[in-house]
């Protein structure tokens, strides 16, 4: 790599520290950006409130099937929505939390829950995940 004629096809090593830095940027943006998603939502006044109370179980079936039955089946077995087996295995708490409070996945509707009822209702969601 140091004789004129192997350089001559590679970038300038001018062009290569831009390059190299410029992938420096957005790998270091990357990291702030998950870095920042993942906080904030642990940090959510209303994820910390809920994460706060003791949820039951027995009441938040209740808000389940009023709730969420119609699209993910009385036992979460799955109808329009998908199934909710094992759902705490794959997705942390603060992430159901925001998939029920967030609307971000229509046409799952965005619900307006005070922190007990959530904390009900992950706790019934749980229960779904000590079956298997
Ligand atoms: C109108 C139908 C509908 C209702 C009502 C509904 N959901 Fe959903 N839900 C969906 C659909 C559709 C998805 C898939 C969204 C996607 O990721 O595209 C989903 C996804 C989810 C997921 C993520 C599942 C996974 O494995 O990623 C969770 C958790 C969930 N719903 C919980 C609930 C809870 C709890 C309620 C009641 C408070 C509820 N849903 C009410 C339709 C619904």
């Amino acid at each position: 790599m140091t004789s004129p004629s192997s350089t001559a096809a590679a970038p300038s090593p001018k062009r290569r520290g831009l390059i190299a830095g410029l992938v420096t940027v957005a790998a270091i943006t990357c990291i702030v950006l998950v870095a920042w998603v993942m906080t904030s939502t642990n940090r959510d006044p209303y994820v910390v409130a809920t994460r706060s109370l003791d949820g039951d179980a027995q009441h938040g079936g209740l808000l389940f099937r009023i709730n969420c039955a119609g699209c993910h089946g009385i036992a979460g077995q799955g109808l329009v929505g998908p199934s909710l087996q094992g759902v705490s295995t794959r997705l942390s708490d603060p992430q159901i939390i925001q998939q029920v409070v967030s609307g971000q996945t229509p046409p799952m509707p965005r619900f307006e829950i005070e922190p007990q009822g959530m904390a009900d209702l992950l706790a019934h969601l749980h229960s779904f995940s000590d079956a298997e």
